[in-house]
């Protein structure tokens, strides 16, 4: 069908809806809740270029690739940047990021709530935000692999600025990626003594095109926005929490039965990440060639590790429309046979009874 235009009045409304729709998946009241143009790094990038000023302080993690990304984008906004750390694999502590918090007294800490890299939650983000705010700090949270997808309460857990993807949780092609700022960011946004570097992704000028005014800024990605409010309609028409519910309940049962299989998960269950699952590669196994047979046999993709976790893990999705009991049972079928054929023994029926028990437990 022909596209309408980015400033036809039924255009509108549907940029209405999508920001309606945002502040629900968010579970958010902000204002300023938008679909950035572009993939997720383009809402990361909107996030940092816009909240660091040049010679502020921004606390980053270490125990993820995103949060190598953060440092650099960070960096690339003129910020000073310190980490706090962790092993890739593990959320941070608590208590480490209040010392850092407490010595660096910075003016953004930045967190991944879901890194993708490693399957990892971050639990405890109200504490995190809370030690935050205490030294002044305001707190970015990459949402890109929870959001719609696993529980996150943007205004409860007082974030101030998330930023997401649309292909992760939420299902939807990647090019419109969600952004909310809370008004204490963009008071800071406002307040700026130099313009944003990026003339792009100034959430400043974006607010003539976004807020009340509807007037051009850039052209907006017509059919990636059409796309992302019916993700979202079908994120409202299941419900956010009973979505997180069955991101629980359906990759729970993935879990099960790899461990009953006789595979181990690389995270403890306390840091779990449902909708990004690290299992470890067993002693003697070639990662690559299992991956290879379960998109060249079973058209089935899974990742592998990175950076430290390269060959060491499988990475695998249980997101949004994905996240079925169907595709579990057959992914854990086609990962057993395939490991096996790669010689590691495994009990693909144990696996699939354990899933089979959990998925009907609930
Ligand atoms: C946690 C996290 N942050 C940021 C990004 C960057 O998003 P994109 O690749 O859509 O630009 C990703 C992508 O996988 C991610 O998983």
């Amino acid at each position: 069908m022909p596209l309408i235009g980015h400033l036809d009045p039924a255009f509108l409304e549907i940029m209405n809806d999508v920001q309606r729709l945002l502040r629900y998946a968010f579970r958010t009241e902000n204002r300023w809740t938008i679909p950035v143009s572009g993939t997720g790094s383009a809402a990361m990038e909107a996030a940092f270029a816009n909240l660091v000023e040049p010679g502020d302080t921004v606390l980053v993690p270490t125990n993820g690739y995103f949060g190598s990304r953060m440092e650099s984008m960070a960096r690339r906004a003129g910020g000073e940047v310190v980490q706090v750390h962790a092993p890739w694999g593990r959320p941070l502590d608590p208590d480490d990021v209040e010392a850092a918090l407490q010595k660096h007294r910075p003016a953004v800490f930045g967190f991944v709530h879901a890194e993708t890299s490693t399957g990892a939650l971050q639990p405890d983000v109200p504490v995190l935000t809370a030690a935050a705010h205490d030294v002044g700090a305001l707190v970015i949270a990459d949402t890109v692999t929870s959001l719609g997808g696993v529980e996150l309460r943007v205004d409860e857990w007082n974030i101030d600025v998330a930023y997401s993807g649309g292909q992760k949780c939420l299902s939807c092609p990647p090019g419109a990626s969600p952004l909310t700022l809370s008004d204490g960011a963009f008071a800071k946004i406002r307040d700026r003594s130099q313009p944003t570097r990026s003339w792009y992704l100034d959430v400043g000028l974006l607010e003539s095109y976004w807020g009340e005014e509807r007037s051009y800024h850039h052209t907006a990605p017509i059919s990636n926005i059409y796309a992302l409010r019916e993700a979202l309609r079908l994120v409202a028409e299941e419900g956010i929490e009973e979505r997180w519910a069955r991101h629980l309940r359906v990759a729970g049962a993935l879990k099960a039965g790899v461990r009953a299989m006789g595979l181990e998960m690389l995270p403890e269950d306390a840091w779990w990440l449902p909708s990004l699952n690290a299992v470890r590669v067993p002693e003697g196994v070639d990662a690559k060639a299992v991956t290879r047979r379960l998109l060249g046999e079973h058209g089935i993709e899974i990742a592998g590790g990175l950076g430290d976790l390269a060959g060491k893990i499988f990475r695998i999705g249980c997101m949004g429309h994905a996240c079925r009991p169907r595709n579990v049972l057959l992914l854990l079928t086609a990962l057993g046979e395939a490991v096996q054929r790669e010689g590691a023994t495994v009990d693909v029926a144990a696996g699939l009874a354990a899933a089979g028990d959990a998925l009907s437990r609930d």
